[in-house]
């Protein structure tokens, strides 16, 4: 009997610590969205979120702190204290091309930061304001070229997913320089689109599928080697007539480095849950975002990710014009 009391108290003891840790989360958590609201970082993380509050217990507050292409909220993310309760929605701009734009960059996106997982594959469309010239991409790519010094791109700053996708697409087309336009995010930037203040961007799904199925703007193509199911009458830009141009953006989150392992284990499990949940992720599919594998929405499954595509994207944007 004294034995067994004894050895009663020694797994308490051991359990002891694991139960103090697995009080988390015992108050609200903030997730940075570097971007202003209305745009695809912030609809995906509200839609997210929300799902993760209930299976974590505690609300998720989302925060827009935008600036500097998302450098601005993703440094203050991810330099927060790593206690879980500040984390951040990031992306292919943040995460991947933003270490090649900005040199004195006060985070690093492979060593310095903890990954919980994706949260969702962001087609890259070609989209135009309606009175926008152009038919097509290939009148888009003949009206670009002759008009360089006219034609107005807007962006949501330099490093950003609609900066770094029209970057290359510029590089493409060869006219590395048009009237560059910058916003706090491309939910605003849209807004101008829809009014018809800029004539073009390039831009993550999420946020333009419904104006073009208003038809408030156009889409010339998206950029990957498939259409997106959410827009189905939409080309390829293979099929459109430029198939060099392909490129997939997304959307994942991350928090600061030294995350105690219980509280990564339990933001990981909130992640695939929500993304399992039927009412997210049709609310995901109707936007045109790609629900991520298995493995990318394990930490090292998207660590994989951001390196893959940082590693793509540096020698090009290391040289584009900072514009
Ligand atoms: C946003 O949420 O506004 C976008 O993700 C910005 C961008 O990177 O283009």
């Amino acid at each position: 009997m004294k034995t067994l009391a004894l050895s009663l108290a020694a797994a308490l003891a051991f359990a002891l610590p694991a139960q103090a840790q697995s009080k988390y989360p015992e108050r609200p958590i903030t997730m940075i969205v570097p971007f202003a609201a209305g745009g695809p970082t912030d609809i995906i993380a509200r839609i997210v979120s929300e799902n993760m509050s209930k299976t974590l217990g505690q609300q998720i507050v989302v925060e827009n702190v935008a600036g500097a292409g998302g450098t601005t909220g993703i440094t203050r993310a991810v330099t927060a204290a790593p206690d879980g309760y500040t984390i951040a929605m990031g992306h292919l701009g943040t995460f991947s091309a933003a270490p090649a734009t900005y040199p004195g960059l006060k985070y690093d996106p492979i060593n310095g930061m903890q990954t919980i997982g994706l949260a969702g594959g962001t087609p890259i469309l070609i989209v135009a304001k309606k009175a926008f010239a152009p038919k097509d991409l290939k009148e888009f790519v003949t009206f670009v070229k002759a008009n360089a010094d006219k034609v107005n791109e807007a962006h949501a700053g330099v490093g950003s997913v609609s900066w770094t996708t029209c970057t290359l697409l510029k590089g493409q087309l060869g006219v590395p320089k048009l009237n560059s336009v910058a916003y706090r995010g491309t939910g605003p930037a849209l807004n101008d689109l829809v009014s018809g203040q800029v004539d073009f961007m390039c831009d993550q799904i999420v946020s333009v599928a419904e104006q073009i199925k208003a038809g408030t703007i156009k889409a010339y193509a998206v950029a990957s080697a498939e259409r997106s199911p959410a827009l189905p009458d939409v080309p390829t830009t293979k099929e459109a007539g430029l198939p060099e141009y392909q490129i997939e953006a997304w959307n994942g989150i991350a928090a600061p480095k030294g995350l105690p392992k219980d509280v990564v284990d339990k933001l990981v499990e909130a992640l695939d849950k929500a993304l399992n949940d039927e009412t997210v992720k049709k609310r995901l599919l109707d936007l045109g975002t790609v629900l991520p594998t298995k493995e990318e929405r394990t930490p090292a499954g998207f660590a994989a990710l951001i390196k893959r595509d940082a590693d793509k994207l540096s020698p090009v944007l290391s040289a584009a014009p900072k514009q």
